[in-house]
């Protein structure tokens, strides 16, 4: 039966009007064929309306790459995702090690910026992923775990669901080192062993993308992983034709 394939572009902090305008058209027009794919840009919140312009009525689908956990209020520099989803804004990434890492967000703020989103009925992209020092001393699984745990504590197991898990290990963002594909399917595959805990129906059907240094030229060979559904690409994300094959080797 299999699951969907899923590909998000996380362009951080880059981009510009014109620049948006040549990739978003060539994006689209570039990934017309793709089937039983999802295509996801996630953008800079200043240009998420020029995204919603552009990519309206196309079947590419947009998104931010974070969000306050906080609705309304006195948060002077927050964007809550009542805006994202008046934006039309159907995803959000939340807990990016770059947020956990340079932002000071833990395992708890996240959790609360993920039941914020699903609260807008925005699907979050959860990140979850070691550093390379806790890979070394073997705490892959239990940095995952907690990473988990903390969402489906807040949030619940049918909220998990709702959701997309981006497996990113720190030490291949932005790196040129990509795990190899049998390293993420182990941690793709534990990822699914520890859902299933709480629901065996929830673990097969959750689409988890692997993110770092994911390319034109190793996509295939990931999202070939029985446990790897697809990719959340930051640099190649921003070249049209890398991003577009990314697309294209997601299919089924
Ligand atoms: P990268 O970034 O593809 O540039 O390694 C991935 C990410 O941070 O989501």
């Amino acid at each position: 039966m299999g699951r969907a394939g899923f590909v998000a572009g996380n362009w951080k902090m880059h981009g510009s009007l014109v620049r948006n305008q040549e990739l978003l058209d060539a994006v689209v027009s570039g990934t017309r064929s793709l089937q039983n794919v999802s295509c996801v840009v996630c953008v800079p919140y200043p240009y998420i309306a020029q995204t919603q312009s552009v990519l309206e009525g196309s079947h590419v689908l947009w998104g931010g790459q974070n969000v306050s956990q906080y609705h309304h209020g006195a948060y002077t520099g927050e964007v809550s995702a009542d805006m994202l989803a008046d934006l039309g804004c159907q995803y959000v990434i939340v807990g990016h090690s770059e947020r956990r890492t340079l932002f000071g967000e833990g395992n708890q703020v996240v959790a609360e910026k993920f039941r914020a989103a699903q609260e807008c009925s925005i699907t979050p992209i959860l990140c979850v992923g070691e550093t390379l020092a806790q890979r070394e001393s073997d705490e892959t699984e239990q940095v995952i775990a907690m990473q988990l745990d903390a969402v489906i504590d807040l949030a619940g197991i049918e909220a998990l669901g709702q959701s997309v898990i981006a497996y990113e290990p720190v030490w291949a963002i932005g790196t040129g080192k990509t795990a190899t594909p049998q390293q993420a399917q182990d941690v793709h595959k534990f990822i699914r062993s520890r859902i299933a805990v709480h629901s065996g129906g929830i673990a097969e059907n959750i689409q988890i993308l692997y993110g770092g240094s994911v390319k034109a030229d190793n996509a295939r060979e990931l999202f070939t992983m029985p446990d790897i559904d697809g990719g959340l690409i930051g640099g190649a994300s921003l070249i049209a034709v890398e991003f577009i094959s990314i697309c294209l080797a997601a299919q089924n």
